[in-house]
């Protein structure tokens, strides 16, 4: 029986494949194609090891693949085949030319837009997937419809806004669907055979419209916000150390205001990931293109707080530890952005093993998931770094535990056993206050949590 919808995703990362997942998943009438130009990447998709780890993806991906769902390398075959495209290539920060360090590098979203024009033999509704600056839609559409073709396309802005480590149910239950179109009657047919997609398992009310500037600008401030609280805690968590306050207390008591709300508000050693930094500066970046300084500089000021928390980590481990690291064994538990995921993009762990490294500590690091990427991350670092599986391997001889990621199993090792192997004095820096401090404490460590007063011996 054909296929009711050809539907093509061009990037099969972090956000393509879990999404095409989803929908090839809940919608076995479509066809889903998920493209990308790195072949083994591909190859990993199609493989029983994929090459990222989410939780309840393999059972998603099992389900569907051979199906309608499809991970492939050709490109110009997939563009053809298609009605519906949906763009979800990589945005990084751009690291040259103007706007370097601030502005999106938008060369892979380019060149995307003209594939889809070089190769496209009938009418495509492209869908923007991957975060983009404010009116990047309108670029393509420019790319797209210039020249003599008779062909058309119409964008939409539809942003995923999906996190790591809870992907599945993310996308499986998302809060919200947003999706963006110009209100010309042809953007609001594009727009309504997106809604007919989504709807396929997502709640009718759940599914909101808007312009495509407003759905661009969303995804920016939707983590723009988000990132703001882990900042706000942060910056008072030093305030709490210093006045012998406890940081988890004060965003409880906090956050139990329904107009403040719980969520995101625990202390960190700072926030990482590959979108929040990224979309901040994106979003510093439009501000002080058209001038507006004060609100440019306002939101620069989260990330500066980030910076600023993982530094002051640094800088308490080398003043507990008697103001010197070097030669000292410290393991990191730890090196994902967060738990649940062996991403380690923007993680804090990666600036933190660097300066440790720079003040000649010499490095154990056990992840369960990451240990792969961290390798990659600290290639060419100078320093002693060594990777061990078995975090209570990873522990002997160490002088100091620093926590980098809330993995759960951190929280129920054999710490008197992990202890009895430690050299003494022994620390513990709770980069994520997820362990039992005061347990600690009463077996000889001497503990350092983020935004609560230490328990040491000394
Ligand atoms: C984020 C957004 O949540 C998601 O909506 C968007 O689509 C992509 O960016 P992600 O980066 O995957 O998702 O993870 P998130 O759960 O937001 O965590 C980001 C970072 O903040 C992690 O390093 C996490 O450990 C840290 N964090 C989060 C804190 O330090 N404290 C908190 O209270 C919450
Ligand atoms: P995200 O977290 O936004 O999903 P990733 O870096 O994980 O970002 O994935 C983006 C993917 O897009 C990568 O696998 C990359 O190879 C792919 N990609 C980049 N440019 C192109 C292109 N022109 N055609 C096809 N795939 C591309």
């Amino acid at each position: 029986m054909p296929f009711k919808r050809n539907i093509l995703c061009i990037g099969a990362g972090y956000v393509g494949g879990p999404t095409m997942a989803m929908i090839a998943f809940k919608c076995p009438q479509y066809k889903v194609t998920v493209v990308d130009i790195n072949p083994e990447r591909i190859a990993q998709w199609n493989s029983d090891d994929l090459p990222i780890y989410e939780p309840g993806l393999d059972q998603v991906v099992r389900a569907a693949r051979g199906r309608n769902l499809f991970f492939s390398t050709e490109i110009e075959k997939g563009i053809q085949a298609s009605d519906v495209i949906f763009v979800s290539v990589n945005t990084p920060t751009k690291n040259f030319g103007a706007g370097a360090g601030m502005a999106a590098d938008l060369q892979y979203w380019d060149k995307t837009a003209r594939e889809i024009r070089k190769y496209s033999r009938s009418n495509k509704i492209i869908v923007e997937k991957s975060t983009l600056p404010v009116k990047t839609a309108q670029a393509m559409e420019r790319i797209l419809t210039c020249g003599d073709t008779a062909l058309s396309f119409d964008v939409l802005s539809n942003p995923e806004f999906l996190a790591e480590g809870t992907a599945i149910q993310d996308l499986e239950n998302p809060d919200r669907v947003l999706i963006g179109s110009s209100q010309t009657a042809q953007g609001i047919c594009a727009r309504d055979v997106l809604v007919e997609i989504y709807a396929n398992w997502v709640p009718r009310e759940k599914i909101i419209t808007s312009n495509i500037w407003s759905s661009e600008l969303s995804k920016l401030v939707a983590n723009a916000f988000l990132a703001q609280r882990i900042s706000s805690v942060n910056s008072i968590s030093a305030l709490c150390e210093k006045a012998d306050a406890d940081v988890q207390e004060v965003a409880r008591a906090v956050g139990m205001d329904s107009r403040v709300g719980a969520k995101f508000l625990n202390a960190s050693v700072g926030f990482g990931g590959s979108c929040f930094k990224k979309d901040i500066l994106n979003l510093v970046y439009i501000c002080r293109y058209y001038d507006l300084r004060e609100v440019a500089d306002y939101w620069e000021g989260v990330v500066k707080i980030n910076e600023y928390q993982k530094e002051r980590f640094i800088l308490n481990m080398l003043q507990v530890m008697f103001n010197t690291l070097a030669g000292k064994k410290i393991c990191l538990f730890g090196f994902a952005f967060k738990a649940d995921t062996g991403d380690t993009r923007e993680s804090p762990a990666i600036q933190i093993a660097k300066r440790l490294m720079e003040e000649r500590a010499d490095l154990v690091i056990t992840d369960p998931k990451a240990i792969d990427n961290a390798k990659e991350d600290l290639k060419g670092a100078i320093g002693n770094v060594t990777y061990v599986e078995d975090p209570l391997d990873a522990t002997a001889g160490c002088c100091a535990i620093a926590v980098m990621t809330e993995w759960s199993l951190y929280k129920n090792l054999d710490y008197r056993e992990i202890y009895r192997k430690m050299a003494k004095p022994a620390f513990i820096f709770d980069g994520r206050n997820i362990l039992d401090h005061e347990a600690l404490h009463n077996m000889g460590f001497n503990v350092f949590p983020i935004g609560k007063p230490p328990l040491t011996h000394f």
